[in-house]
């Protein structure tokens, strides 16, 4: 075992919002992901277990539950920026990431401004709120908890359309064919593991293991086992 201070000796405890699939999500009793692999990846050069805690996506990237020592990390498919960066520590940026815009296949809605007078379906707390809220002001916003909630909305008909990160909408999208991914907005995001603000060792520590990984092929193994064809 490694001198990083953990919350619990022994065990990295990673906070994270379920489900969001292909990241982060339960399979057969189990949580699984590409997060969940990389964050296993970083465990074992510490020497420790990881151990998954659920928690709303709004305090995981508002820094509380770091900050609260309610996990060590935070791995959620977190897109880093300014406004996170004051709350809490991000480590090099480990997955690319733009926003996109899910609607019934055939709908015919590949803009925003295609949704004016309509409902756009918004995850809680994330980014791509942020751009709706921003770019989409002739629509109706409605704010959904999880990905689960808002994909279902979608295909239901709660909502006309729904803005999320593109990767997860188009692995929702290459399982039901009655929803399409029909625009990607170039919002040139990039994820990043989040650490408490004053642990550096642990936030190096990340780091290694990221570059570690990313050398000696383990990422592309998980890049191919969440993403590949
Ligand atoms: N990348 C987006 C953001 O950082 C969405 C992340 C949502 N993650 C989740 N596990 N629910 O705001």
């Amino acid at each position: 075992e490694s001198g990083v201070p953990l919350v619990q000796a022994g065990t990295l405890v990673t906070c994270t919002h379920l489900p969001y699939e292909p990241f982060q999500f339960q399979e057969g009793g189990e949580i699984v992901g590409f997060d969940v692999d990389v964050v296993d990846a970083i465990a074992e050069d510490l020497g420790v277990e990881q151990e998954i805690v659920d928690t709303p996506f709004e305090t995981i990237q508002s820094g509380e539950d770091l900050n609260a020592g309610k996990c060590d990390l935070a791995a959620a498919g977190m897109t880093i920026n300014d406004v996170r960066e004051e709350n809490l520590d991000f480590s090099d940026p480990y997955f690319e990431a733009t926003q996109a815009l899910i609607a019934p296949a055939g709908s015919g809605y590949t803009s925003l401004d295609d949704l004016a007078g309509l409902s756009l379906g918004i995850q809680a707390g994330t980014t791509g709120a942020e751009y709706a809220q921003e770019n989409a002001t002739e629509a109706e916003l409605v704010t959904f908890e999880d990905l689960g909630l808002l994909l279902t909305a979608v295909q239901s008909g709660q909502v006309d359309a729904a803005i999320n990160d593109n990767s997860v909408l188009y692995d929702f999208a290459a399982d039901n064919d009655d929803v399409e991914v029909t625009a990607e907005f170039e919002t040139g995001e990039a994820y990043g593991i989040g650490v408490k603000t004053d642990n550096t060792e642990l936030l190096e520590a990340v780091n290694a293991s990221l570059a570690r990984i990313q050398e000696d092929g383990t990422y592309d193994e998980i890049y191919e086992e969440w993403f590949g064809t």
